[in-house]
């Protein structure tokens, strides 16, 4: 049985106060969803201190978890502005379990701050390395879909980040698709279309890691939504989301999550 995850990527949205309220709101509507579904919050990195504490105080720190949005290809030294992988994991204070996923490979990082594959595996060693689970995030815009090179185009984004890793490693990933023309458009995949990518993503994880693939959760993203998630993970090799917009508000998320 695969882990069924819902996270929700806040992306650069909230003051510290609001995303304390929203973790808030969440964690009162936990008896919405299933007990086996893995919520995962990942607030702007100012917000993780006390989007942790808050989830410590409320008791829900095992179903509610605490994600980064991103993270360093650098282990540590001069690179200004920059948050390490280390960081991150060690932020909880040893009794509390602290930030126990980072977002890496977003389709903005790929995009505005031209994260490369390369970049994007340097992140994702440092980030396993450091004991932290990796979300990390494939998906083709509307012209290469429509150019019919997407498969092509994902199964790269795959080979070069992913088949560097070890079995080991492997098992800490969880890969998103977000087709870039769903991302924020209000426009979802259908689940056919996106059943269709996940399939060949496990298919692909298969060719190297074998029966392992069976293991990893694909989530779909891109205008996730509660009218749409039911029919979404309803689909054989679509394990959950990455929800951006709607992740926003406590009762979208938790009627999202409450979608299995
Ligand atoms: P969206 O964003 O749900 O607002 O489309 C998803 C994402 O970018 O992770």
């Amino acid at each position: 049985m695969r882990k069924k995850i819902v996270a929700g990527n806040w992306k650069m949205n909230t003051t510290v106060k609001e995303g304390v309220e929203l973790v808030k709101a969440i964690a009162q509507q936990l008896n919405r969803i299933p007990e086996d579904v893995q919520l995962v919050v990942a607030p702007p990195l100012t917000h993780l201190s006390s989007v942790n504490q808050t989830l410590i105080e409320s008791g829900c720190s095992s179903q509610i978890a605490l994600g980064a949005q991103n993270c360093a290809n650098k282990e540590k030294g001069a690179y200004t502005g920059e948050v390490s992988a280390n960081m991150l994991a060690t932020l909880g204070d040893g009794t509390n379990r602290g930030v126990e996923y980072v977002i890496i490979g977003h389709s903005e990082r790929r995009g505005y701050y031209g994260e490369t594959n390369e970049i994007l595996l340097e992140k994702v060693r440092l980030a396993l390395a450091a004991g932290l689970k990796v979300i990390y995030c494939v998906g083709e815009e509307l012209s290469q879909r429509e150019a019919g090179v997407h498969f092509d185009f994902i199964a790269e984004q795959i080979k070069e980040v992913l088949f560097p890793l070890s079995q080991d490693e492997l098992k800490n990933i969880i890969v998103a698709y977000e087709p870039i023309w769903a991302i924020g458009t209000g426009v979802t995949a259908t689940s056919a279309q996106a059943q269709e990518i996940h399939a060949f993503i496990r298919k692909t994880i298969a060719e190297k890691y074998g029966d392992i693939s069976e293991q990893i959760p694909i989530l779909y993203g891109g205008s996730c939504k509660p009218s749409n998630a039911a029919e979404l993970f309803a689909q054989k090799d679509i394990d959950g989301g990455l929800i951006g917009g709607a992740s926003l508000k406590a009762d979208d998320f938790i009627g999202i999550a409450s979608s299995f």
